[in-house]
């Protein structure tokens, strides 16, 4: 085992992420969470930065058990005094920031224009959007330092939006174009800014949403067009996709938008 796998309490792990620190928001559930533990098992350092306190810890307890390093952070990501007192932890407890994943985000189902109220659609650009761009604002800087990777995470309703998701579509969309404009403006800074759009991933989003309409995951399984991949997502899945495009195994990918989906864009 070398110095880098056995830090992260793995043999035979390869470790792309040895001596870099990740910033990743959204860390205590789903595909934060998820990336955040794979960015630790291949070495990372990594700063958790999320609303929700004990999740958050339990990721971070989780990692240094494994024998990685994390700290949590707790952060609302549309909170411009909360987006640099993130950075300012991450570089005071590992030195720097060499990757961030904005993935923080938060969905309003079953609104279109009209049913959303002004402060719903304040809180949803606020997460989705306006986080994106506040974290990034303070991580940027430090990113600058030693050159790395930005990931924003939009979704396929920046494609095709689901019917009666206005905020939600409107803040994905935002995210996509936000994600490209920052590829071309940091790229001669040695950032690579790149945006990863899913499809269905069964997540503490899906759940709250099935909730709300009353199903089961089942009930979404079954409507998947089997000519395709036919299921959701595990968010494992989208961590491998967000760690290959942050590592230097993608050092030519440079304001690439990357539908992870199943085929689902084909299908509608
Ligand atoms: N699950 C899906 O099917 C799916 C599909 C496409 C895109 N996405 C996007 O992927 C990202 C991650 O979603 P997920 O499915 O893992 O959801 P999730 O609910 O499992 O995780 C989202 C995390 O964001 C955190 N969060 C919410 N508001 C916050 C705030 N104001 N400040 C800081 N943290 C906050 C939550 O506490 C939670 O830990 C989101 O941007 C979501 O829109 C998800």
């Amino acid at each position: 085992m070398d110095e880098t796998t056995a830090q992260s309490g793995l043999s035979g792990v390869r470790a792309r992420f040895a001596g870099r620190v990740a910033v990743v928001t959204g860390g205590a559930s789903g595909i934060g969470r998820a990336t955040a533990e794979l960015f630790a098992v291949e070495g990372a350092a990594v700063v958790i930065g999320d609303w929700t306190v004990e999740a958050g810890e339990r990721v971070v307890t989780g990692i240094e058990g494994r024998g990685g390093r994390a700290r949590f952070v707790r952060v609302d990501v549309s909170k411009r005094a909360d987006a640099e007192r993130l950075a300012q932890a991450a570089c005071e407890t590992f030195g720097g920031i060499d990757i961030l994943v904005n993935a923080a985000g938060i969905g309003l189902p079953n609104h279109t224009v009209e049913s959303t109220e002004e402060d719903e659609w304040d809180h949803v650009l606020g997460v989705n959007l306006k986080g994106t761009y506040l974290v990034s604002k303070y991580a940027i800087p430090h990113l600058r330092v030693r050159g790395g990777a930005v990931v924003n995470i939009s979704s396929v309703q920046a494609f095709t939006p689901l019917k009666h998701n206005a905020p939600y579509a409107a803040s994905k969309g935002g995210v996509l174009t936000l994600s490209r404009e920052m590829a071309i403006d940091y790229v001669a800074d040695g950032i690579r800014v790149n945006c990863v759009c899913p499809g269905a991933v069964y997540t503490g989003l899906t759940e709250k949403r099935l909730a709300l309409e009353g199903k089961t995951r089942a009930d979404i399984e079954e409507r998947f067009d089997p000519r395709w991949l036919g299921r959701t997502a595990e968010a494992v899945e989208l961590a491998r996709a967000i760690a290959f495009l942050c590592s230097d195994d993608a050092s030519f990918a440079v304001g690439g938008t990357y539908v992870f989906d199943g085929g689902g864009l084909l299908r509608r």
